[in-house]
Formats: C-alpha cells, structure tokens, sequence
C-alpha cells in the first residue's frame, strides 16, 4: 500500500471527528475606518409582563426589595455594568395604545386603562415619562422613546417632544413638567415614529406610513438646532424589502434619521418549542433563523445604499432575539421564558452581524430587557439571575465605540443533514488604547473548531481571553443556581508561524484581547 493510501483514512478519520476542521480569519488592516455604535448594544423595556412591574420597577413603597424610587438597584448596578448605552420605551406594542399624559402628575389621579396587547392586564400608569426617564439618569443611559402613531395624534406626540426636552419656562407644557417636579429638560434625542406600523401600530400599508410619517416627523422638533433629534420610522418586518423601498423613495431624507428592522429567531410562529427543552436539530432550526440576520441587513442595506449612497440614514434594528414558548406555569401573554447558551450563541453572532455592518447599522435594541422575551435579567421576589445572553452582552461591551477592523472569514460549515451553518461567527474592533478585542463564537453543537488567525504585528502583543460556555447546550441559570453559567478565563491559543491559532469549543463564546 502507498504511504498515501495508508494516510487518507487516517485524514479522513481526524477529520470527521473535527480534529482537523479548521477556519481562517485575516484581518484586512488594522486601522478601522468605521466606529462600532454603542447603541447596537442597546436594550428595550415595554409595558409587558413582568418587564416594568415586578421588573425594573417595585414601587417606592417597597421595603423588601432594595431600591431608588422603586427602581430596584440591583437591576440598576447590573445594567452599568453592561454599560447599556440606550433603553427603549415604553414599546413595542404598547406604544401605540399608549398616552403618556395618562402617566403624569400624582399617580393617585393617573388614569388606568387596559393592555390589550398583553394579557388585558389593568395598567396603572404609576410608572410613566418621568419614572423612566429619570432611571435612565440612573443607569447613565440614553433613552429612546417610542410614540403613539397608531391611536394617537400629531399634536400628543409633538406635545411629548416639548414636555421631556424643551427649556423652562418655554411653554406651558414645561411649567408642567416644572408643576410635576422637574424644571431642567431630559436628554432625549431618540424619538421612534411608531412601532410595527404594518401590524399592531396600525396595521397601515408601506405607502400610508410613509405619508404619516412625514406628518410627525414634520411636528418631531427641538429647541433649537445643535442638539437634533433623531427620528426613526417603524421599519419593516424581516424580509419586507417593499417597506425599505417605499420609505427611503418616499420620506425626504433630510426628516428621516433612521429605519428600524425588526426580526426574531422564532423557528414556528405556531409552535415555537420550550426555552430549555429542545434538542440539536430544534437549536439548529433556531440558529439558521438567527443567521438570517446578515443576509436580511444585506438586502435592506443594498436598498437603502441605492437611494442613500452615503449612508446618511440609519438602518437600525431596534427588536431582536430568540422567541420561545413562557415557561410552564406563567402568563400566556407575559412572554417570559428561560435563556441558555443557545441564547448566548445567538447573542454573540447576532452582535458580530451588527458590528460588522456598522457603517449602516447604528443602533440594535434587544428584546426584552427584564423577565420578558431573550431577557438579561430574570427576577423573582427579591432574587436576580443574570441569563446567559446578559453575559455575552458583558463580555461584548469592549466593543462599543471602537473602530471596527474588517475581517476576511473562511469558515467550516456546521452540518445538519443536509443542511450546513457557517460554524465560525467573528468581528473585531480597536478600541481608544489601541487594545483589539477579537469576539469568535463557534455556533456548531459538537465540533471544537480551530481558528487561524492572520494579524500582522502579533510577536510581542499580550493576549487575553474569556470564555462563555457550558456542558450542555440547555445549560441555563436558575435562582437556585445562579452561577451555572458564567464567564471563565480562556488560554486555548498559541501563537504559531507568526498566525494566532484558537481552538473554540462547540456552542461557546471567546472574546480575546490583543494589546
Ligand atoms: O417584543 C414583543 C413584541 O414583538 C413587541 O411589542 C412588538 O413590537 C413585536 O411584535
């Protein structure tokens, strides 16, 4: 037998146990000429479930569960840490059904009125505009606020603008503000022109909207010019590209700041499948919807490019995340679910997607904050869990503002029958101390993957690296054991031949930094 002949099975057999898959990663320069917006790492908080009452918010009253105007601080020192750069509120939904003057003034005299989007619940309005936008001032967090298009009028929402951001004494609408115990005006630059206008904000056509739009945005204005709002339409619905195409041809672009797309990783809207209990081929389903993501900002950017080559207008994706069935024994229409590493898997490619569209993508919102959706914090009574996918986002934050080194990705492919996944997800950035943080997920179930890196000048860099990962994909935390899921400490990688070679466990989450 040739010397041949006796190594192909042996080849064959490394390689179909995964020891000889391998991905290479070359970084085109290292001088970024895009900044990596800190508001892809951003949240959103609707009046839904238990993401605002019983979530953020405990009420002033309460004496069990520590809190700053019955914010609660521990969901408070946990979002700093994430360095959460922007909350988005009060919808979703709910914002089209919402009058934020329903949630001013003494709450004893604020009216109720029902969530219909969510349960029928009764809402009481004790958490409105000021409740929220002064936490923001405690998180040290951007607000975004969504308005009422749907069931609302021009002049609510513009009275909106006036109340939160204009100066003392300027209108009655601020002797208000002043009368309900704040003069100084918030910033609030942010300013959603309704939510899903194709559906549940009012079920309008792309044409119909754009018109609508070009109402409020007429009426959306500040003070004065140096500090501009920005105005984000409802974007389309995942591959809606006839929505993109009619607003970037029919909204002038100089009243039009951004586009929001939303798009979630539901594998059947009809059957959606348990948060914890789901096998490969349901975690495969799960991932190919996440995936999705690029090939979806790709079309709506290939739009947007023909009539916005200099991208002045921003495409952002202001709802995001896995969907799955609540958990046993919760509230149909609360939308709480559990979060394991598929979640973190999900996070850690969807964000490496944005990061690298950020010359368009300018602002991501995950859905949903607190105890609602891909949530990254859970509460129960006075306990907090951080979830898997609050981990990545931790892990992530070395990327925010950083100059985005673009990369040159060759990658394995996952398997399933017949179906394949790129196995390797990665994006890179440079931050302001010249430090590069290189995030790499290896989405594939079973195989370690090797990575060989092309970074000129690695003789003589530092490396670092952390890790999220697990025994199990179905790994998640509980109140009982909050810690089961955590970061660690990662040393699988040598420097070889001048290349950065990293062996990446399956379903696991690597973030290296390279001073
Ligand atoms: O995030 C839950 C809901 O999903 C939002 O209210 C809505 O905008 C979307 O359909």
């Amino acid at each position: 037998m040739s010397k041949m002949k006796r190594i192909l099975p042996i080849i064959f057999c490394l390689s179909s146990i995964g020891l000889l898959a391998q991905s290479t990663l070359i970084f085109r320069n290292v001088e970024g000429k895009d900044s990596i917006s800190r508001h892809i790492y951003g949240h959103f908080a609707e009046h839904l479930g238990r993401c605002i009452y019983d979530g953020f918010y405990v009420g002033e009253g309460n004496t069990q569960i520590p809190n700053v105007d019955g914010v609660r601080k521990d969901i408070v020192e946990a979002l700093k840490n994430l360095k959460i750069p922007n909350l988005r509120w009060p919808g979703g939904c709910f914002a089209d059904t919402y009058h934020w003057r329903d949630g001013i003034g003494p709450k004893k005299e604020r009216p109720a009125m029902l969530n219909i989007w969510w349960g029928n619940v009764r809402e009481d309005n004790s958490f409105g505009t000021h409740e929220f936008l002064n936490m923001c001032e405690l998180l040290g967090t951007e607000p975004y606020l969504s308005g009422n298009v749907g069931s609302g009028t021009v002049q609510e929402f513009s009275d909106w603008v006036k109340y939160t951001t204009h100066p003392n004494g300027s209108s009655p609408l601020t002797d208000l503000r002043q009368k309900n115990g704040r003069s100084t005006p918030w910033k609030v630059k942010y300013w959603g022109l309704g939510n899903e206008a194709w559906g549940c904000g009012g079920n309008m056509t792309a044409e119909y909207y754009a018109n609508i739009y070009r109402q409020y945005a007429t009426f959306t204005t500040n003070w004065t010019n140096s500090d501009r709002l920005f105005r984000i339409a409802s974007g389309a619905s995942d591959d809606d590209y006839h929505w993109t195409e009619t607003l970037m041809k029919n909204i002038p672009h100089n009243m039009l700041e951004a586009i929001a797309l939303h798009h979630y990783s539901v594998i059947d809207w009809n059957k959606k499948g348990s948060a914890t209990a789901f096998d490969e081929s349901t975690y495969f389903k799960t991932m190919q919807k996440g995936l999705l993501m690029e090939e979806l900002i790709q079309k709506h950017v290939a739009i947007m490019d023909k009539y916005d080559p200099k991208k002045k207008v921003a495409l952002l994706v202001d709802e995001w995340g896995g969907w799955y069935d609540v958990e046993p024994g919760s509230n149909g229409a609360f939308l709480y679910q559990q979060n394991t590493m598929r979640d973190a898997v999900l996070t850690g490619s969807t964000l490496n997607i944005f990061n690298n569209h950020c010359d368009r993508v300018k602002m991501a919102n995950l859905a949903q904050c607190v105890n609602v959706l891909q949530a990254v914090i859970l509460t129960h009574g006075a306990k907090m869990v951080l979830t898997p996918t609050y981990h990545v986002m931790e892990m992530y934050k070395v990327h925010q503002d950083a100059q985005l080194l673009p990369l040159d990705l060759k990658t394995e492919q996952y398997q399933m029958g017949n179906e394949k996944l790129p196995a390797i997800s990665a994006s890179a950035s440079k931050d302001k101390t010249g430090q590069i943080n290189l995030s790499i997920v290896n989405v594939d179930a079973n195989q370690k993957r090797t990575v060989n890196i092309d970074l000129p000048g690695l003789n003589g860099k530092t490396i670092t690296g952390r890790i999220l990962t697990a025994p199990k994909l179905q790994a998640h935390n509980t109140f009982e054991q909050p810690g089961a899921v955590q970061p660690a400490a990662f040393r699988e990688f040598k420097v070889q031949n001048g290349q950065l070679q990293v062996v990446v466990p399956p379903f696991s989450v690597v973030v290296l930094g390279l001073k």
